[in-house]
């Protein structure tokens, strides 16, 4: 048993996906979710920028001393997770391994597509671990540079003919590939699942990359025996680099219900 709680943090708000599913599965659990808004998007920016903001946000995480820290970003998972290990003696827990799992046990024709941020299609990350988990795996990567800002601006729902039409033209040739899986790859993209799906036909199975991550890390901690007593109520707390304006109001989106818990916003500079 541990009370600790469970770090989480992502670029911006797309890892409340994976906090959503976290807290859905373990309700007793504290979650402090960081959003680095005020910086957001990593995924066009270089490997060294992306590193040195993720080691900025684990710090910032590890003064709440928690037992498991959940890089709730494709982004940072694929491209910082090897130099923040080096670093942080609290558990780091990316989305790339339970994705990759998860996309492994799906396909049945082998072939899977991947679509991410520009940073993640770079990183190659996906398919090395796809790789090993199941050889001559073909995958079919794209870089989808803007799925994170629309979803950001709230631009995700079905019948928006510019989200439409970007969907469309970024998925034709994943499509055409004839892949009977697709990885969605950031923490942003579930968002998208509905036109997506659509775009890709009901014979595609997707995964979704925080929630594989979210049971994985509950399974860990399961396993370890690190789980808060199941009949405690766990709370929530989010910090964000910009302004708290907005948060909840995005926020919502992203969880699928109103935010309950405080917001408040951070320096991340400092750390
Ligand atoms: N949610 C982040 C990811 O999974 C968004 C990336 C970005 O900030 O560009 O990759």
């Amino acid at each position: 048993m541990d009370t600790r709680p469970i770090g989480v943090f992502d670029s911006g708000l797309g890892g409340l996906t994976a906090l959503r599913e976290l807290a859905r599965l373990m309700p007793q659990e504290d979650l402090v979710y960081f959003g680095d808004t005020g910086r957001v998007p990593y995924g066009s920016r270089s490997k060294d920028t992306i590193i040195r903001y993720a080691q900025q946000d684990v710090a910032f995480l590890n003064t709440f001393s928690p037992k498991a820290i959940v890089i709730a970003c494709g982004t940072v998972s694929t491209t910082a997770l090897d130099a923040l290990r080096q670093q942080c003696a609290v558990p780091l827990y990316g989305v790339v391994e339970p994705a990759a799992r998860a996309a492994a046990g799906l396909t049945r024709n082998g072939k899977v597509g991947l679509i991410g941020t520009q940073a993640t299609i770079r990183s190659g990350a996906y398919e090395r671990a796809l790789s090993a988990l199941r050889p001559g795996t073909q995958v079919t990567a794209r870089a989808c540079p803007l799925f994170v800002p629309l979803v950001e601006n709230g631009r995700f729902r079905p019948g928006d003919i510019v989200v439409e039409t970007v969907v469309g033209e970024y998925l034709e040739e994943v499509k055409a590939q004839g892949v009977d899986t697709l990885m969605l790859g950031c923490t942003h993209y579930p968002l998208l699942r509905e036109v997506i799906g659509a775009c890709m036909g009901p014979q595609v199975e997707l995964v979704d990359v925080g929630a594989a991550c979210a049971r994985w890390v509950n399974a860990q901690l399961a396993a370890q025996d690190q789980l808060a007593p199941a009949d405690r109520k766990g709370s929530h707390r989010y910090f964000v680099s910009d302004s708290t304006g907005d948060f909840a109001t995005l926020a919502s989106m992203f969880l699928g219900e109103d935010v309950t818990g405080d917001v408040e916003q951070i320096d991340i500079t400092v750390y």
